[in-house]
């Protein structure tokens, strides 16, 4: 066991974690934050991704013992997130939720890509989103979810005055 301490949505957290506990298993089973979910456990369907100091990572190959000091953000760390409202507002409006199961990381992994500012084109969205993977249905909802959320979010910026 080794001793953490980081913060994960905001709170600090100082837990003991076995050295081979991933950051998912950790998040889900420790601190009871279910929303970040497994499908393939080995970092090719991106279902887990949250953020780790802003960065997206992939939870199930990421240990927990190295998030030490670590601001961790996990799907239940956005609710007073403006760009991902928008972001859930879209996906809902396009049919982009589909099975649900891998929508966590899809839209983790859509507003790290708006805040890029590289959604241009529907081809560079679903080249970004290529380590986000769909096998239920197809990524027609999910691109135009993305392309919502990218003009509503331009539009909202350029309603913003300058301060
Ligand atoms: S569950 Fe982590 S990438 Fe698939
Ligand atoms: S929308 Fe989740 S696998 Fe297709």
């Amino acid at each position: 066991m080794t001793s953490i301490a980081l913060t994960v949505n905001g709170e600090q957290v100082a837990a003991d974690v076995s050295d081979r506990m991933t950051l998912a298993d950790f998040l889900r089973d420790q601190l009871n934050l279910t929303g970040t979910h497994l499908g393939c456990e080995h970092g090719v369907c991106g279902a887990c991704t949250v953020l780790v100091d802003d960065e997206p990572v992939r939870a199930c190959i990421t240990l927990a013992v190295a998030m030490g000091g670590k601001a961790v953000r996990s799907i239940e760390g956005f609710e007073d997130d403006t760009a991902m409202g928008v972001i859930r507002q879209c996906f809902s409006k396009a049919h982009g939720l589909q099975c649900g199961f891998c929508t966590p990381g899809m839209v983790i992994t859509a507003r790290d890509m708006l805040a890029r500012g590289c959604c241009g084109s529907a081809a560079q969205i679903r080249t970004e989103l290529a380590g986000n993977l769909c096998r239920c249905t197809g990524y027609g909802g999910i691109v135009k979810a993305i392309e919502l959320a990218r003009d509503a979010l331009k539009e909202r910026a350029g309603n913003t005055p300058a301060s």
